[in-house]
């Protein structure tokens, strides 16, 4: 099993978008697949019409035992399942705090190793305890980065953050999300990226009308649009990635 985690520190950079298209194609090439949201918002829940119908609480899914299994559902995709988001879910940053170990998520995850290929985590902006151990726990962190030099600021501030407390950096994979041809910087950055961004991904995705569509159809880009330059895009991105992480 293989956990792929799609975050930013930063805000609206379409960590959401990217992770339901990558669960998706993961599902698709016949990867089970689950995706875990991570982020009380709950987008990639409404995404895939879920949420919990029983109670749950951040404390309860985060224990050791096989607990967040039960809070796994169908997304109605096969082999995609997905384990929605739920407003207690702004506590996990508070328990994982007071579990103390980096490793804690890791070994929650442990638990679907024997049923899933790969988990995929849409995390929450901002830098945190949830983002500390997401970091020990993945695979590869997928980070979208839109060609600003805002974007650029976030980015280099994560590093130093990961750098002062110790926390690994080698397995972060960003790329290039909402890029705008018309824009002069955009281009000039997909051509030759600044050079403090390490190990960025050779696949872009521009801007589109049609991902914003996505929340019309309620579903992964692929399912309605599989035929355009930006369904194309995706799944280079998908191809890139799990090469990456060697998903199998
Ligand atoms: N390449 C793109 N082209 C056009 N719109 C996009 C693209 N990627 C994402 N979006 C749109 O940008 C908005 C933010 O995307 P998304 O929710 O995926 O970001 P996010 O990083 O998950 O946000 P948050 O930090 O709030 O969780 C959405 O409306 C989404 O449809
Ligand atoms: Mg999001």
């Amino acid at each position: 099993m293989r956990t792929l985690a799609v975050y930013n520190l930063k805000g609206g950079v379409g960590k959401t978008t990217t992770a339901v298209n990558m669960a998706y194609l993961s599902s698709q090439q016949g990867f089970k697949t689950l995706i875990w949201d991570l982020d009380p918002q709950g987008a990639s829940s409404w995404y895939f019409d879920s949420s919990h119908t029983r109670k749950i609480s951040a404390k309860k899914i985060l224990q050791p035992q096989e607990i967040a299994y039960k809070y796994v559902q169908k997304t109605g995709y096969e082999n995609l399942d997905i384990i929605p988001s739920d407003v207690s879910f702004r506590d996990l940053d508070h328990h994982l705090k007071e579990q103390g170990e980096l490793t804690y998520f890791s070994e929650v995850l442990n638990q679907f190793r024997d049923n899933y290929s790969l988990i995929i985590l849409d995390c929450p902006p901002g830098i945190s305890h949830l983002t500390d151990n997401v970091i020990y726990a993945s695979d590869g962190i997928l980070m979208p980065v839109i060609p600003t030099w805002l974007s650029l600021h976030s980015y280099t501030q994560l590093k130093t953050y990961l750098k002062d407390n110790q926390l690994p950096r080698r397995h972060i994979y960003p790329f290039f999300n909402m890029v705008d041809v018309r824009k002069k910087l955009h281009m000039s950055w997909l051509r030759v990226p600044p050079s403090n961004i390490k190990k960025m991904l050779k696949t872009s995705i521009n801007t589109s009308s049609n991902i914003e569509k996505m929340g019309a159809h309620r579903a992964p880009l692929e399912t309605y649009d599989e035929q355009s330059d930006i369904a194309a895009a995706y799944r280079a991105l998908w191809k890139e990635i799990s090469k990456k992480i060697s998903v199998f």
